[in-house]
C-alpha cells in the first residue's frame, strides 16, 4: 500500500454502513474539507471492494479540479472503487475518457432531438397526473415506491419505447438489480446477474424490432444515429454498446431521480415554511428544484484513478491510486454556499455538484432529471394538502434509509417513507 507523508489519513472507515443508517452524516464527516486530499487506509471493508485503499476529496474546490481533468484523473478503470474488469476498462461511458467518451456521449445525445424532448415532457407530465391520481380515497401512502420510483422508471421507459404491458417486469429486474447491492435489502446479490441478463436480452430484442421497424422514440433514434467524426469517418453504436447503454440508462437515471424527489419531499415536509413559501409563489420552482437536488445529493461518490504521480494544492498524489469524489461532502462547503446546512429553496447562486464538478462526465440526464423533479413536485404542490411524515404508519415501520455502501456510486437511498396526505378532489 502506497501512502505519503504529507496526506492525513480519515481516521474512520468511510465503507462502515453503519454512519449512512440514518441518512448521510454531513456534520459528522464535515472535517473532510480541512483539507485537500486524504488517505483512506486499506480497512476490512475496503478490503471487499479492492486491494489498495483510495484518495478522498471532498472540497468544493478539489472535487471540480479532480472532476474536470481527465488527464490527470482517469475514468478508465470505472466510476465505483471496485476496479471493473480488466476486459471491460475504457468499454462505456462512464469508463473511458475523452475522445473516446466523447464520441458515445455525441452519440447517445443524437436521440434528444428538441421535438422528443419536448414529448418526454408532455408524456412526464401524464405519468405525474395518473402517479397522484392513485393517491385518491385515502390519507396515507409509502411514498417511495407508490410516488417517487414510479417517475423516473416510467421515464426511462418512454426513452427506450417500451410498451406499458411490459414495464412491470422491467421496472422489477431494474429495482431487483439496485436491491441486490444492499446487503439487508433481502434480494440476494445472486438475482443481480439474472436481472441484468434479462435487461440486456430485452434492450437486444427491442433494438432488433426497432431497427426493422423505427417508431418515433428515442430508441429508434439511437439504433439509426450516426456521427461524422473528425477524421471525416462515419461511426454509430454497436449492438454490445446500445446493449450497455440501456443498463447505463437504468441505473444511472432512476434511483439518483427517486432520491431526489423523495428526499426532496421529506425536505419540503420537514421545513414547512420552505413548503409554504413555495405554494404561495410558485416562481420559485426552478431554484426550489437546484436545493433539493443540492440537498439530496443523491450520489455518495464517483472515482477516478491517478493516471501518474501528481499533486493536489501541494499533496503528492501517487499513480494508478483511485480518488474518490465525495459529492454531497462539496454540496456542504461553507466556503462556497452561506449556511450551507439551511434548506432554502429561493438559493441563488446555487453552484452544487450533485450532477458532476462539470467535467466530462457531468451528467448527461441533469435536464431531465430536474424537469422529472420539477413536474412531480409542482403535480404534488398543486393538487396535496396537509403533507407530514407518517410516524405510526401500519407496523411501526417509519423512514428507513438503504445502505449498498461504498461497493456502488448510489450508496445510499431512501427506501421508505411513509407520510399523510389529503388529496383535493
Ligand atoms: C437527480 C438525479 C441525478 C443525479 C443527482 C445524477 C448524478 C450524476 C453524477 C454525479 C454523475 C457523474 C458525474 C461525473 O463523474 O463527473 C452522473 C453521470 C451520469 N448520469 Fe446522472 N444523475 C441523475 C439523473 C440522471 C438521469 C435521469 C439520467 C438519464 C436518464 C442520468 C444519466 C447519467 C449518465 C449516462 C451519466 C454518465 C455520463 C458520462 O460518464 O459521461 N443521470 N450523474
Amino acid at each position: 500500500m502506497a501512502t505519503t507523508a504529507t496526506v492525513a489519513e480519515v481516521g474512520l472507515d468511510l465503507t462502515d454502513r453503519d454512519l449512512y443508517r440514518d441518512g448521510f452524516p454531513y456534520e459528522r464527516l464535515a472535517f473532510l474539507r480541512d483539507e485537500p486530499v486524504w488517505w483512506h487506509p486499506l480497512t476490512p471493508g475496503v478490503e471487499e471492494l479492492r486491494p489498495t485503499g483510495f484518495y478522498v476529496v471532498a472540497r468544493h474546490d478539489v472535487v471540480r479540479e479532480v472532476s474536470r481533468d481527465p488527464q490527470r484523473f482517469t475514468a478508465f478503470h470505472g466510476s465505483a472503487l471496485r476496479d471493473v474488469p480488466v476486459e471491460r476498462q475504457g468499454e462505456s461511458i462512464t469508463n473511458s475518457d475523452p475522445p473516446v467518451q466523447s464520441r458515445f456521449r455525441r452519440l447517445v445525445s443524437l436521440g434528444f432531438t428538441p421535438l422528443m424532448v419536448a414529448r418526454l415532457d408532455e408524456m412526464m407530465e401524464g405519468w405525474a397526473r395518473r402517479i397522484v391520481d392513485s393517491l385518491a380515497g385515502r390519507d396515507r401512502c409509502e411514498f417511495v415506491s407508490e410516488v417517487a420510483e414510479l417517475l423516473p422508471l416510467h421515464v426511462i421507459a418512454d426513452i427506450v419505447g417500451i410498451p406499458v404491458e411490459e414495464r412491470a417486469q422491467v421496472f422489477d429486474d431494474v429495482k431487483a438489480m439496485l436491491r441486490s447491492w444492499d446487503p439487508e435489502s433481502g434480494v440476494p446479490f445472486e438475482q443481480y446477474d439474472g436481472a441484468q441478463m434479462r435487461l440486456v436480452m430485452y434492450a437486444h430484442a427491442l433494438s432488433t424490432v426497432r431497427r426493422g421497424a423505427p417508431e418515433d422514440d428515442v430508441w429508434s433514434r439511437l439504433v439509426h444515429a450516426q456521427l461524422t467524426l473528425d477524421d471525416g469517418s462515419v461511426t454509430e453504436l454497436n449492438e454490445i454498446e446500445l446493449d450497455l447503454w440501456f443498463l447505463i440508462l437504468s441505473i444511472a437515471g432512476s434511483e439518483t431521480t427517486r432520491n431526489a424527489i423523495a428526499i426532496g419531499l421529506k425536505a419540503l415536509i420537514e421545513h414547512p415554511e420552505q413548503l409554504e413559501r413555495l405554494r404561495a409563489d410558485p416562481s420559485l420552482m426552478g431554484t426550489a428544484v437546484d436545493e433539493v437536488i443540492r440537498w439530496a445529493s443523491p450520489v455518495l461518490y464517483h472515482r477516478r484513478t491517478v493516471a501518474a504521480d501528481t499533486s493536489v494544492r501541494g499533496v503528492p498524489l501517487e499513480g494508478d491510486l483511485p480518488v474518490a469524489m465525495f459529492w454531497p461532502l462539496a454540496n456542504r462547503d461553507e466556503r462556497v454556499f452561506p449556511d450551507p446546512y439551511r434548506f432554502d429553496i429561493a438559493r441563488s447562486p446555487n453552484d452544487h455538484v450533485a450532477f458532476g464538478g462539470g467535467g466530462p462526465h457531468y451528467c448527461l440526464g441533469a435536464n431531465l432529471a430536474k424537469r422529472e423533479v420539477k413536474v412531480m413536485l409542482t403535480e404534488l404542490l398543486s393538487r396535496v394538502d396537509d403533507l407530514a411524515l407518517d410516524d405510526d404508519s401500519a407496523g411501526g415501520d417509519g423512514i428507513r434509509w438503504s445502505v449498498p455502501g461504498l461497493a456502488v456510486p448510489v450508496g445510499l437511498g431512501l427506501d421508505r417513507l411513509p407520510i399523510r396526505y389529503s388529496l383535493r378532489s
